[in-house]
């Protein structure tokens, strides 16, 4: 579970904390006050990059806070619990200079190289930043662009989101792959029937006594 994050200068969080509960939470405030802003920190936390950024409708620098006035860096803190240990993942980015990630079990450094930050996260949390994009994290609209949806396109559209469609695509290759085997198989099978077994003993007869 996540239990806080800390934003310094991501859009329009000059400094904000959050503590969340177990259960349900809620963020409610006006239009512009940095609500997605929060998700996007929380995906951004955790794997180092969220949709708008992964799908490149934003960049990097874009979050860095530039009213009221044009900060040179942003930062996220993010604590969470798993397997009984606490998790800190504080990562930082710089106008021009790319971002850095840390991570830290109990208090104790752990990790430093944002890869491998990620990899560890993965390996916590059991899950990835496509599965956490595809089924954890919703952007705004999404939900209700499912709910819009034929039944038979809503099918296929979650099948795809979790990643079941390479399911039925493979299904549907064995099958292509059986049937041309089998057909293979009744090839030979037709070959091997036209073959007169008493002619060739004859020939083979014939062979060697030439011998
Ligand atoms: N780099 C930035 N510096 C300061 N404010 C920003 C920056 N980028 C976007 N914003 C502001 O962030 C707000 C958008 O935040 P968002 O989290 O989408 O709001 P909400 O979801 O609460 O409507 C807008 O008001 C936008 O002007
Ligand atoms: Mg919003």
């Amino acid at each position: 579970m996540i239990d806080s994050i800390e934003l310094t200068n991501w859009k329009t969080h000059r400094h904000t904390v959050m503590n969340f509960q177990s259960g349900v939470n809620v963020l409610i405030g006006v239009m512009g006050a940095g609500k997605s802003s929060v998700m996007d920190a929380v995906s951004f936390g955790l794997f180092g990059t969220f949709p708008a950024l992964s799908h490149r409708r934003t960049t990097i620098e874009n979050i860095i806070s530039s009213r009221p006035s044009r900060e040179d860096s942003s930062e996220v803190r993010l604590q969470f619990g798993a397997d009984g240990d606490t998790y800190t993942i504080t990562r930082c980015i710089s106008r021009g200079g790319g971002t850095t990630a840390r991570l830290e079990k109990n208090g104790s450094y752990l990790q430093a190289q944002p890869e491998r930050v990620n990899e560890e996260i993965e390996h916590l949390l059991k899950v990835d930043y496509d599965t956490f994009s595809r089924v954890i994290y919703s952007e705004q609209n999404r939900l209700a662009y499912f709910l819009e949806l034929a039944k038979g396109e809503r099918k296929k559209q979650i099948d795809h989101m979790l990643g079941l469609d390479s399911f039925a695509k493979a299904e549907e290759n064995s099958v292509s792959l059986i049937n041309s085997m089998r057909s293979l198989i009744l090839d030979e099978e037709k070959m091997l029937a036209g073959i007169d077994v008493n002619e060739l003993k004859k020939q083979l007869a014939g062979l060697a006594t030439q011998k």
